[in-house]
């Protein structure tokens, strides 16, 4: 039996449900029983009935959907897969600047800890960002964070004057605007997608911003045009499924980038092997402290609910 075949089979035995993210390798994504955004991925956690969950993607999501699901088993297959943007936010840092700013309504990406979570009035994605922000009231406040890029997009397409927390994603502060430049005056009618999550240079001369699903379902009502896309490699893979006959570049990466498009070191930490023995041992095992839980998944009800 292959590995692959393995995981199917054990999957079933276990009542276990593998949920992986877009930037997983191929064949992880290949082995899950949903593939998509954070949105779609904590939508999936919250209704499972598996009694494992098999999180393919970071730390952050394997632990909203801990939270999201606590009675059930959570592993991850690494945990060693972190993300630079929950990292630029520590909890007690954060802790101060909130307090620093009362009065103000905290919204926090859900690429962040739990315990920061714990201290924010609403939850966002960046398929829902827009209308979470603007589902607060003109005359409130507001604290935006931990993603600096995604914040000034927000406050450039709404107006609204948001406090940043100053954190960003590496992956995406990795494309090369000047080779993006390049790339596109060779391919002039090629359309620039991109995630909200990369720089404003980036972002400006994007036709389309969304998240990864965005990003998929634009491509798929665009089957006719050929794209150029600014946000983690490893979303080729379904975004060429769904389009097979379109063609799709990725964005080039700046000349110290570890690969010439992006990918992000973090996501493929995860492998089909460590997937395996998580599943087989089950452990690693994503453990949330009741009182941090209880409080973090108010402002993550509250995105959900404004996101059916
Ligand atoms: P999406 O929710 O758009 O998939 O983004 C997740 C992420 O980590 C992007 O870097
Ligand atoms: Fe975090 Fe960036 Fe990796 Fe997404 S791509 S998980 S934001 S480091």
């Amino acid at each position: 039996m292959t590995l692959q075949e393995k995981i199917i089979k054990l999957k079933k035995e276990k009542n276990a449900v593998i949920l992986a993210h877009y930037y997983q390798e191929t064949a992880i994504q290949d082995v899950a029983d949903y593939v998509g955004d954070s949105l779609g991925l904590s939508q999936q956690a919250a209704k499972t009935n598996a009694d494992i969950i098999v999180f393919a993607g970071v730390h952050f999501m394997a632990e909203t959907a801990k939270i999201l699901s606590p009675n059930k088993t959570v592993v991850l297959p690494d945990l060693k897969a972190g993300c630079s943007l929950a990292d630029s936010c520590p909890a007690d840092a954060f802790e101060n600047f909130v307090k620093a700013h009362p009065n103000h309504t905290v919204i926090t990406y859900v690429n962040c800890s739990a315990q920061v979570k714990a201290l924010t009035d609403i939850v966002c994605t960046s398929s829902n960002a827009l209308k979470i922000v603007t589902s607060i009231p003109k005359d409130k406040p507001i604290i935006f964070a931990p993603d600096r890029n995604l914040g000034k997009y927000i406050i450039k397409q709404t107006g609204r004057d948001m406090l940043l927390w100053d954190g960003s994603c590496v992956v995406h502060e990795a494309f090369s605007i000047e080779k993006l430049l390049n790339l596109h005056k060779k391919y002039p009618n090629y359309v620039i997608i991109a995630h909200p999550e990369s720089e404003e240079h980036i972002l400006k001369v994007a036709t389309y911003v969304g998240s990864t699903s965005g990003m998929i379902n634009y491509v798929k009502a665009h089957q006719d045009k050929s794209f150029i896309v600014a946000t983690e490699a490893g979303i080729l893979y379904k975004m060429q499924q769904e389009v097979p006959n379109t063609e799709l570049v990725p964005a080039p990466a700046k000349e110290d980038n570890t690969c010439a498009c992006s990918e992000c070191a973090f996501m493929k930490v995860n492998t089909l092997q460590k997937l395996y023995d998580c599943l087989l041992n089950e452990s690693p095992q994503i453990k949330v402290p009741k009182a941090i839980r209880e409080k973090a998944l108010i402002p993550i009800n509250r995105m959900l609910e404004l996101s059916k």
